[in-house]
């Protein structure tokens, strides 16, 4: 499996600042291990404009931030998996923790999502993650299964080797406050265990990043944890510089 070093851009960059950040970003990572992928997942309105200039950044694969599970109708505001494959993105988030708190996603869209976006053709990165709350009450175990169940509910296993979980939890998420090890190590263990139980045999191919706070300087130990296949990034991604720092980890 390799290890998967992604990029959340959320709602940053415009066309022109997004190509210029992934050529440079391309430069720096001309000698990207053969066993690390690279995927940044641009705002919708980017995705063209980077999607044409990806000659200048072959090491860097694109996603999109969301997607509707349809092929086309009125649904105002959103957009498909086929139109995000049209504009050179191979890949899409479901269910990061901004899209189910500020916009009331529940677990329901998002398994249909992953599923509908898994079967369109795209590799599907499915964010679970507790809340503060939920941890202080010794829910993580059931919240991180509920996520996962209802997010691989519809998901067809030959689908598998183009989908992978991120462990995010929400008090890590732009806070500076990283999951430790322990905390990183108990929840991945979690994940791993729901996936080994779900797909009897094949669960241990599943990637399973971690997001949070994730910065150059602890990059290394938690791409070194146990069942750490990755790291999901926010705001160190926003520079090549900081980004290409983890990505070479
Ligand atoms: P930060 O790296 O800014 O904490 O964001 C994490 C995240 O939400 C990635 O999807």
């Amino acid at each position: 499996m390799k290890l998967l070093l992604a990029a959340n851009w959320k709602m940053y960059k415009t066309g022109e600042e997004a190509v210029l950040t992934l050529t440079d970003l391309g430069r720096r990572l001309s000698s990207l291990p053969e066993d690390r992928q690279v995927i940044v997942f641009v705002p919708f309105t980017a995705l063209a404009q980077a999607g044409q200039a990806r000659a200048a950044f072959p090491a860097v694969s694109l996603g999109a931030q969301n997607c509707y599970p349809a092929e086309e109708g009125a649904f105002t505001g959103e957009i498909s998996p086929a139109m995000i494959r049209a504009a050179g993105g191979t890949w899409v988030l479901a269910g990061h923790s901004e899209r189910r708190s500020l916009f009331q996603e529940s677990d329901l869209l998002i398994g249909r999502k992953t599923a509908f976006a898994l079967k369109a053709g795209l590799g599907v990165i499915l964010c679970v993650g507790e809340s503060l709350p939920e941890r202080e009450r010794g829910d993580l175990q059931p919240v991180l299964e509920r996520q996962l169940e209802a997010g691989l509910a519809a998901v067809d296993p030959v689908f598998l080797p183009r989908f992978a979980v991120a462990y995010e939890p929400v008090w890590a998420i732009g806070t500076g406050r990283v999951a430790g090890p322990a905390e990183i190590l108990e929840s991945h263990a979690v994940i791993r265990a729901f996936l080994e139980r779900k797909y009897a045999g094949r669960g241990g191919e599943i990637g399973i990043l971690y997001g949070g706070s994730v910065k150059p300087d602890n990059a290394g130990t938690i791409l070194g944890l146990d069942n750490v296949n990755g790291v999901l990034v926010g705001g160190a991604s926003l520079q090549a510089e900081s980004f290409s720092a983890i990505a070479l980890a």
